[in-house]
């Protein structure tokens, strides 16, 4: 973790103090957005770069705008900051518009003008105040740079009020929950118009390799991997914070970093409610990457790394994750319906030490019978952290099964 030198980062740093980014302070440490953007092919860079999306599904962000750009017609288009971060476990978003909410707006500038848009908005949690003022107070400083409509819409409270379709219907309507795909958000999305949703990190980052070039961003990274990213860290940790980091940066030195050992830490929850668990002692010397992490079979999400410590129940953990996340859902498609609460029941009642027969065999029957069948991925992401927690976690559900009690913690609860 070796930012803290270089001030032209997002953060530089672990969690920051004091005050928002005034917009002078932040023109004299980045310079002019213009300076360097006015000449540069923003989406050939953005390419490049191989920078990902940071709201978690990690789709290339140049691409997505290369999308938009070529759309047919001359119809308007809408950019949406996403900063919804409903993620409980995560604060990246919120930290990121807190202290550096200039560089969120630089970056959605920089995507209307390549996408042709004619509105900006900027879709933040309601929960996150700090983050809401700052964002508020930066959109009035740059009133006449903006150059376009743009507004601030509070983003309802709950996990899928982040959720792309979900966003552009809280935006239209106010309720924020997804809608059935097709048309896509791309096609009909604000105001009907071709939308492009892209998390507030991704766009942050769009604006520094404006400014310096897809070769710089790709000077940081480890092991092979190219560029930095935030990541929170939280749990079986004496700091917790968001961290901004090298890609490649082994899980274990930004554990350590946030006080953390290996000793201490029975797992670790990579990317997300929607990501993985995995064995902390496997995945110490794993590299921060979401290539790298795709390819084990483990997720970079939303750059969250969550420590489970020693000595703790896995069944119970992921319990309550799964009973939030099934609470979480707009309960209007089958599979969150009766897959995800019958999935989180189940987990339950092993968990709290009163299974039934068959409450293994119910989840593991589940999860393939609830991927890819809701209108959103809410499902798909959880039925993904609960089929890692059966991986990792498999001796202590099959002893919460047969015995009702947990083979951590001796109890029937999983909690000592
Ligand atoms: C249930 C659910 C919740 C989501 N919540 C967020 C969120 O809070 N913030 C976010 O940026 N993306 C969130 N996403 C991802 C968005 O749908 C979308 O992919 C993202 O905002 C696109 O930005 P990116 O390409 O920069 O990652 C969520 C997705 C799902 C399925
Ligand atoms: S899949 Fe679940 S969260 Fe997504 S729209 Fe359907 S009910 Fe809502």
């Amino acid at each position: 973790m070796t930012l803290g030198h270089d001030t032209r980062r997002l953060l530089a740093g672990p969690t920051l103090d004091g005050d928002p980014e005034r917009y002078p302070a932040h023109i004299a440490r980045l310079g002019a957005l213009r300076a360097g953007a006015a000449d540069r092919d923003i989406i050939g860079s953005l390419e490049a770069s191989g920078l990902l999306g940071r709201g978690g599904a990690g789709f290339p962000v140049g691409r997505k705008w290369r999308a938009l750009a070529d759309r047919g017609g001359k119809s308007s288009a809408v950019v949406v900051a996403n900063g919804a971060e409903g993620e409980p476990a995560s604060h990246k978003d919120r930290i990121l518009m807190a202290h550096r909410p200039h560089l969120v707006i630089d970056g959605a500038i920089l995507a209307a003008e390549a996408i042709g848009a004619d509105e900006i908005v900027f879709y933040v949690g309601r929960e996150h105040e700090a983050a809401l003022s700052a964002m508020k107070s930066a959109i009035a400083e740059r009133k006449a740079d903006l150059g376009r409509r743009a507004k601030l819409v509070q983003a309802p409270l709950g996990y899928v009020a982040g959720e792309a379709t979900a966003v552009v219907n809280a935006i239209n309507t106010g309720k924020g929950k997804p809608t059935t795909v097709p048309p896509r958000v791309s096609e009909r999305g604000v105001g009907k118009k071709p939308t492009l949703v892209q998390n507030v990190e991704s766009l942050a980052y769009a604006a520094l390799i404006a400014r310096y070039g897809d070769a710089w961003y790709r000077t940081a990274g480890r092991l092979g991997s190219k560029g930095t990213a935030l990541v929170t860290v939280s749990g079986a940790v004496k700091d917790a914070g968001v961290w901004e980091i090298e890609l490649g940066t082994p899980v274990g030195e930004v554990a350590e970093e946030a006080g953390a050992t290996v000793a201490r830490t029975r797992a670790v929850l990579l990317g997300g409610y929607f990501g993985t668990w995995a064995n902390a002692s496997d995945a110490w010397a794993l590299p921060m990457d979401p290539a790298t992490m795709k390819s084990a079979g483990l997720a970079f999400g939303c750059g969250l790394l969550w420590l489970l410590p020693t000595a703790s129940c896995g069944v119970w953990a992921t319990a309550q994750i799964m009973e939030y996340l099934a609470d979480a859902s707009a309960a209007q498609c089958g599979p969150c319906l009766f897959g995800l609460r019958a999935i989180a029941d189940a987990n339950t009642r092993l968990a709290a030490g009163r299974p039934t027969a068959g409450d293994l065999a119910l989840i593991e029957r589940l999860i393939p019978q609830t991927v890819g069948r809701g209108a959103c991925h809410h499902p798909d992401g959880a039925v993904q952290l609960m089929a890692s927690a059966l991986h990792v976690f498999g001796e202590d559900f099959a002893h919460h099964a047969r015995t009702g009690v947990c083979l951590v913690t001796s109890t029937p609860t999983g909690v000592r």
